[in-house]
């Protein structure tokens, strides 16, 4: 394959940028004529943010799953697509090539069809990162199912309400996974979520684990054996998995993040700009050549392992490792170990991740060579500069690019980022935005930011004043609430709900969210959500949550609470409501630390002073700033002292 937009020099990049903005229909256009598509599209763009509206591609007909597989079965057949790296370093690695996925994935489709599957209908997919899990995604898109994965650290509770919000049918999933030391019942926790459940017809349960599962007669079917009544029957003859042609804006997948409300909305991407977009974005950023290795160590039920092991790589033609463990399993040198052994080229990971592995010293790296290597990625949280040094010289050993990508669910794919080796990298700065991607700074009111502050920076909210291939859609159901979650805080722009820094040089550094979302170990967690669960709590009177620093998740979840009463001394309560947080969301939203306090801080109208309560949690004691409008200013006093 070649890709005749890759971008290769600065000069190009301005030129490219220049031209998205002038003409982005004839800019895009251009790009998406490089893919297959069953009908050509009849307008690029039609867009209007008051709406909102936006359609990339009207009247274009594809399927995704052409694009990532039928094109390349002439040149790429025998190469491999993933290669996937179990658990457990002493288990089979398996190689899974462009024509194996395409197979598998057309054995899936009809699997999924021979148990009701429509096109437009939703299926859950709650699995451990196997290679069974892209091909149930890729099989999804090309009987034009929706699929929405559901990340393995979510409880019953959030599949449950993701079941319901999504009016799910299908369920795939597997008996259990391996994730380091832990196995983890998956098929048990579907049980559990379909406790009441009235729209799920079939759960179709791939065997990982072999732990013991329940299966219920009607409803429960065994991936292998579905598989094996595809291949014994004679349903390959006539076209099995045949593609669905769907329309460029018809739904690819709905992804569960979380916003400043207590409910998780359904992000909607369609088929032809998402395409595109992860496509242009993965050639772009990590400057992938042909035959190179890619591995992102993302989850798949996180949109960075949809956009970047699936989707951005396979529409390139590119190997994509799919990594089942965790990076400190059996040991901390587990991804050097998987870069040595695959040849990786280029490594995408996490801030966190990075301070995590840096915890441990220079020992894990010794007898790694590393060599391969020629691009680095981050992404998930702002970088500090001590963990990019690290990465850049113990990783990368000074000669690898750092490319440090800023996006979000909702963007699909990579927005402000520099361009391995083509535009230059600032430590802990995202710098250029995408061709295509208009940012800007407002302040408060949404006038775009004009002046410099004190440091020399012009600072503000981060918006958009245009689409771009990748902006989701809707959030599933519920078209109002995407109008009042991003385009109604200013108007006529995206609100991001990041705050950053821009230089002269128009390079921008991202320094974190402005709303109430947190970002706990790359993860998306809003503070409502936690207290809701908190809340939950039979002895909890009420609660609020903020964020702290925290040396590697980024941002630790801090809680306070007030309370009936304890059972047994204050830590067994801590614990049960800490129990209670993990059965409601699930184990990744678990507070760090929990203050019990008499009282919250809150004005006369009743709204909880969080600016105060977060200066508390990182410890900034001395300048709580004006507290005059407090109903009782010295709840205050009380928790400033009691300060864990
Ligand atoms: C939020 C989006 C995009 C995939 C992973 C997270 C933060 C993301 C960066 C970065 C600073 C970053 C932002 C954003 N974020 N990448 N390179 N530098 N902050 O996706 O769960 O939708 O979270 O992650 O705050 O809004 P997400």
């Amino acid at each position: 394959m070649s890709y005749p937009y890759q971008i290769k020099s600065l000069e190009e990049y301005k030129k490219a940028y220049q031209q998205s903005i002038e003409d982005p229909e004839k800019f895009w256009g251009d790009i998406a004529s490089n893919f297959t598509w069953r009908r050509r599209w009849d307008k690029v763009l039609n867009w209007d943010f008051k709406e909102p509206k936006i359609e990339w591609f009207a009247g274009g007909k594809l399927n995704i799953t052409e694009n990532c597989l039928d094109r390349h079965l002439p040149s790429l057949a025998e190469k491999p697509a993933i290669i996937w790296e179990p658990n457990n370093p002493e288990e089979r690695t398996r190689v899974v090539t462009y024509e194996r996925l395409h197979k598998r994935v057309c054995q899936f489709a009809q699997v999924l069809k021979n148990n009701g599957v429509k096109k437009g209908d939703r299926v859950c997919i709650y699995m451990g990162m196997v290679p069974e899990l892209a091909y149930a995604v890729l099989a999804c898109a090309r009987i034009g199912a929706i699929h929405s994965v559901i990340f393995g650290g979510f409880s019953a509770q959030s599949i449950a309400d993701r079941l319901e919000d999504a009016k799910a049918e299908f369920i795939v999933t597997c008996d259990g996974a391996y994730r380091g030391g832990k196995d983890i019942p998956l098929k048990s926790v579907i049980d559990d979520a379909l406790i009441g459940n009235k729209t799920v017809k079939r759960v179709i349960v791939y065997t990982r684990t072999r732990t013991p599962v329940s299966m219920i007669k009607g409803r429960d079917v065994w991936w292998e054996d579905e598989m094996r009544a595809v291949t014994e029957s004679g349903e390959q003859a006539e076209g099995y998995g045949q593609i669905e042609v769907m329309d460029a804006e018809d739904p690819l997948f709905i992804l569960y993040t979380s916003g400043s409300t207590g409910k998780p909305k359904g992000v909607v991407h369609t088929s032809g700009g998402y395409m595109v977009w992860t496509n242009y974005t993965f050639v772009n950023a990590f400057q992938y050549q042909p035959g190179q290795v890619h591995f992102c160590t993302a989850d798949i039920g996180w949109i960075t392992g949809h956009s970047y092991i699936i989707y951005g790589p396979l529409t390139a033609g590119a190997t994509s490792i799919m990594f089942e463990g965790v990076p400190t399993w059996p040991d901390a040198g587990r991804f050097w170990d998987i870069i040595d052994k695959y040849k990786v080229d280029i490594l995408y990971t996490a801030p966190t991740a990075i301070r995590s592995l840096m915890g441990f010293g220079l020992d894990p790296l010794k007898g790694k060579s590393l060599a391969s290597l020629k691009v680095l990625g981050t992404v998930g949280e702002p970088i500090n500069e001590e963990a990019w040094h690290w990465y850049d010289e113990h990783i990368g050993k000074k000669k690898c690019p750092v490319v440090d990508t800023w996006w979000q669910t909702e963007t699909g794919g990579l927005m402000i980022t520099n361009l391995a080796g083509v535009t230059p990298a600032v430590p802990s700065w995202a710098t250029l935005p995408m061709p295509g991607v208009q940012a800007l700074l407002v302040d408060e009111k949404g006038q775009e930011i004009t002046e410099k502050d004190a440091d020399g920076y012009y600072k503000g909210n981060l918006c958009i004043k245009a689409p771009w291939p990748g902006i989701l859609r809707t959030t599933y159901g519920d078209h109002e609430r995407f109008k009042t979650n991003y385009f109604s805080t200013y108007e006529n722009m995206y609100f991001t709900g990041d705050g950053a820094l821009r230089d002269d040089q128009g390079f921008f550094r991202i320094t974190g969210r402005v709303d109430d979302v947190l970002n706990v170990s790359g993860h998306r967690i809003g503070t409502a959500e936690v207290e809701n669960a908190i809340n939950m709590h039979a002895s909890v009177v009420e609660s609020a949550v903020v964020g702290y620093p925290h040396d590697i998740k980024g941002q630790g979840i801090y809680a306070y609470v007030t309370v009936t009463g304890f059972r047994g001394d204050e830590q067994s309560t801590r614990q049960d409501i800490i129990q209670t947080v993990s059965r409601i969301i699930g184990p990744i939203a678990k507070p760090d630390k929990i203050q019990f306090v008499s009282g919250l801080p809150k004005t006369r109208s009743g709204k909880i002073m969080r600016r105060v309560l977060r200066k508390i949690a990182e410890g900034e004691t001395s300048n709580l700033g004006d507290t005059s409008t407090l109903l009782d200013p010295s709840v205050v006093e009380e928790i400033k002292n009691g300060k864990l």
